[in-house]
């Protein structure tokens, strides 16, 4: 896929998912703003991508407010002449479950995922909109915003507004020809490592550099980071140009499509719903058959 002429801005793109997308889109020809927290990993990212013949500059600088979103636009019109492309991939964990999870446990994870996902779109949405040949946001959620997840009540909420951001900035920014999609993406990074259920099987193919089995790449869609990142050169490309508004699961083998929130079960009460009428018809009609909640725990097949 060719995206010669395109430039890019990826957040947290020093190690992890976001180098992988930064160094996909550099090797499809796009011009890259590498953005990370950590100089040396930005360093290194930029670097690696221009020894490889891409094109890349650094921007040190913490996601989460607007004036980091705006150093990010400005470093790809100062570098690069323009900007076509935003992936807001920068995150942090800190996991607690509700009871022990403190105040800035909750502010800090809202701030660089949420609030990063708003301040850095929107900057990138300004200049989209006067640049007036379209664009791409591409902006990352989780499993966990999807179905929620134990100990992640900071991260769920934050990765679920951001799948209803997509959903809004979609119908706000069509007319400019601007695409909106979040991609639900499932890698083995640090992040993934320590979850019990995945852990020895990653540490296995570190070792050994065999691929991760069957079960963890189809069932679990589990692979290397490189595994997401043909989706974000797909969705930055002109072949996505009428692709807005999704949410997309990618990992391993598995590439899948995540449902709009729907009503399942409806009932009707002439006048409305009181408390005895819900509490009388609740087990036979509309909670007869419950949504399940929590990602699935992950298991291995009987050796
Ligand atoms: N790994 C997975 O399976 C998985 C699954 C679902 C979602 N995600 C999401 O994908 C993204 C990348 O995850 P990863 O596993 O590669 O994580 P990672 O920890 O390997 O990389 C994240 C990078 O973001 C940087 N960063 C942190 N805070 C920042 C800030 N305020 N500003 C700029 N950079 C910052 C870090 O220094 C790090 O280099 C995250 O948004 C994560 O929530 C990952």
């Amino acid at each position: 896929m060719d995206l010669q002429g395109k430039v890019a801005v990826v957040t947290g793109s020093g190690r992890g998912l976001g180098l992988a997308y930064a160094r996909a889109l550099a090797a499809a020809g796009a011009a890259v703003v590498v953005n990370d927290i950590d100089a040396d990993v930005a360093d290194a990212a930029v670097r690696a991508i221009t020894a490889d013949g891409g094109k890349a500059v650094g921007v040190v600088a913490a996601v989460g407010d607007s004036e980091a979103a705006e150093q990010l636009t400005e470093a790809a019109v100062r570098e690069f002449g323009r900007l076509d492309v935003l992936v807001t991939n920068a995150g942090i964990l800190r996991d607690r479950v509700l009871w022990k999870m403190t105040d800035d446990d909750f502010d800090s994870v809202v701030k660089v995922h949420l609030r990063g996902t708003f301040t850095c779109a929107r900057a990138a949405a300004v200049r989209m909109r006067e640049q007036g040949e379209g664009g791409r946001l591409i902006l990352i959620s989780s499993p966990a915003g999807q179905r929620g997840n134990f100990g992640q009540t900071n991260y769920a909420a934050a990765k679920a507004g951001i799948v209803a951001m997509a959903r809004t900035w979609a119908l706000e920014l069509a007319r400019a020809g601007i695409t909106v999609n979040a991609v639900v993406p499932v890698a083995a990074t640090a992040m993934t490592k320590t979850i019990p259920a995945f852990a020895p099987a990653i540490e296995e193919a570190e070792r050994t550099g065999a691929p991760l089995p069957d079960w963890l790449r189809k069932d679990e869609g589990l692979g290397t980071v490189d595994d997401v990142a043909g989706l974000i050169t797909f969705l930055a490309s002109d072949t996505a140009k009428d692709v807005t508004g999704q949410a997309i699961g990618i990992g391993g083998d598995r590439l899948a499509l995540w449902a709009h929130p729907t009503e399942t079960a409806v009932a009707f009460a002439d006048g409305g719903w009181s408390a005895d009428a819900i509490g009388e018809r609740w087990h036979d009609g509309v909670g007869a058959e419950p949504q399940t909640y929590g990602i699935p725990a992950p298991k291995a097949p009987e050796a």
